[in-house]
């Protein structure tokens, strides 16, 4: 291979693989959950869960998926324990159960992105996003996003997806940095940081438990982990690669780009006198749109920002989409553009009730995120922990010079801190989820 190639295929996999991270979790889902759950305190415990969780179990995947070859169901066949396909099924339904309410929401960045070029936000923010979230335009919107991510696969245009992300993700950088430093000039701003950035030891003590669940949850959701995406992209790559350095630039750049979410959000909420936790899954949407109105140009920085969201938003979706559609190919021998349509169809009647009512919305949400993808990064880290620790450790050694130190760590973590936390999360997850499903159902 020669220099240019080489080049162009690290590129290549690191922007697939920033695209399918960099999200509506960072810019939607982040700043929400924050606020939701106090604020510092959960931001302490979820970079915390990054670096602590969120890294092992992202360079697990990379090595599973580089080690075989192989989708992720294929995957532990090949690697020679096809008992632990168990793991990849448990993210496939994950990825299914997201990808119907992701659509949903992509369905609102739609209907923003037209509002903020014609102008029309309304005078009420708040009540902007109500009539945007549910009811017939949000499922208008979420068939309209379904369709578009569908028809990228069907027609194969995939590349152009690709450099589309190329483009968005330092332009969402640029944006976020702007809003940021726009929002430090208002009045909210000295009350929001303190709320956003100033932890205090003693709520994270007392609150680790109620924080645990949801932190632990959006660690792996940003990150795109415990749905086999990984695992499926980092089939790709060649030996030469150095994985823990790659796992290292997406890490830091999903997480940037969530801190500034947050530089953004909190100050506009702050000085429209919204509670933290009160915009609840309309905080993004209606702090920026109220602060939109307000900007002189804001018609087109606002269309700008949510063209990028949407952008965002796509890559993303495309990567949940691709596991549901090949773990369908893959096990029952069916053409891809036929599956690729029928499963969006079946999906976007699986989402429709997220799109009635919020509280569905959170129905999935919690489901898929807490309780599937953390029994997923359970199963993983046992695997390669306790089960195929040797042949992992030399995977991640190639492509980098290596004394051996590194993987011990990583092997010592997945074999004890990992699971141990994931199992506690686990257990906190279920009896919140059935909390959870009792006060809003029953
Ligand atoms: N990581 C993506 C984001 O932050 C969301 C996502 C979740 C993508 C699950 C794939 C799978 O928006």
């Amino acid at each position: 291979m020669d220099e240019r190639a080489t080049w162009a295929t690290r590129i290549g996999f690191i922007l697939a693989a920033a695209g399918s991270a960099v999200g509506l979790g960072n810019i939607w889902r982040f700043p929400f959950l924050t606020g939701e759950s106090g604020g510092a305190a959960f931001l302490v415990v979820y970079l915390l869960l990054v670096v602590g969780v969120g890294v092992p179990v992202l360079l697990v995947e990379f090595v599973i998926g580089r080690r075989s070859n192989r989708n992720p169901i294929g995957a532990f066949e090949r690697l020679g324990h096809p008992g632990w396909k168990a793991a990849g099924a448990v993210g496939a339904i994950a990825a299914f159960i997201i990808f119907s309410y992701y659509s949903v929401v992509g369905g609102w960045v739609i209907q923003y992105v037209v509002a903020s070029f014609t102008g029309g936000y309304g005078a009420d923010a708040e009540a902007f996003f109500l009539s945007t979230a549910s009811g017939t335009n949000a499922i208008a919107y979420h068939g309209l996003f379904m369709a578009t991510v569908a028809g990228i696969v069907a027609l194969g245009i995939r590349n152009g997806l690709e450099k589309a992300a190329t483009v968005m993700v330092p332009t969402v950088v640029v944006l976020l940095v702007g809003l940021a430093g726009y929002g430090a000039t208002l009045d909210g701003a000295g009350a929001a940081y303190s709320y956003y950035l100033a932890p205090d030891l003693s709520t994270i003590v007392g609150d680790a438990v109620s924080i645990l669940p949801a932190a632990a949850g959006q660690a792996f959701y940003t990150l795109s982990l415990g749905m086999g995406i990984m695992i499926t992209y980092a089939s790709y790559i060649g030996e030469d690669r150095n994985l823990l350095q790659d796992a290292g630039v997406i890490v830091v750049l999903d997480t940037v780009i969530a801190l500034l979410a947050g530089l953004v959000v909190f100050p506009f909420l702050f000085t429209q006198g919204i509670e933290p936790g009160e915009g609840g899954a309309g905080s993004i949407f209606i702090s920026l749109a109220g602060a939109f109105q307000q900007l002189p140009g804001g018609e087109i920085i606002g269309g700008v920002f949510f063209l990028m969201l949407l952008v965002a938003a796509l890559t993303s979706a495309f990567s949940i989409f691709e596991v549901v559609v090949s773990y369908v190919t893959d096990t029952f021998d069916v053409d891809r553009v036929p599956t690729a349509i029928g499963m969006a169809a079946i999906l976007f009647v699986v989402g429709i009730p997220t799109a009635l009512d919020l509280t569905y919305l959170d129905a999935y949400d919690l489901f898929a995120n807490n309780i599937l993808l953390i029994l997923s990064g359970l199963l993983l880290s046992i695997f390669i922990g306790w089960v195929y620790a040797g042949e992992a450790v030399e995977e991640l050694g190639k492509g980098r010079a290596s004394d051996g130190r590194i993987e011990a760590i990583w092997v010592t973590t997945l074999r004890y801190v990992v699971p141990i936390v994931l199992a506690i999360t686990l257990a906190l997850s279920v009896r919140d989820y059935i909390g959870f499903l009792q006060e809003s159902f029953l």
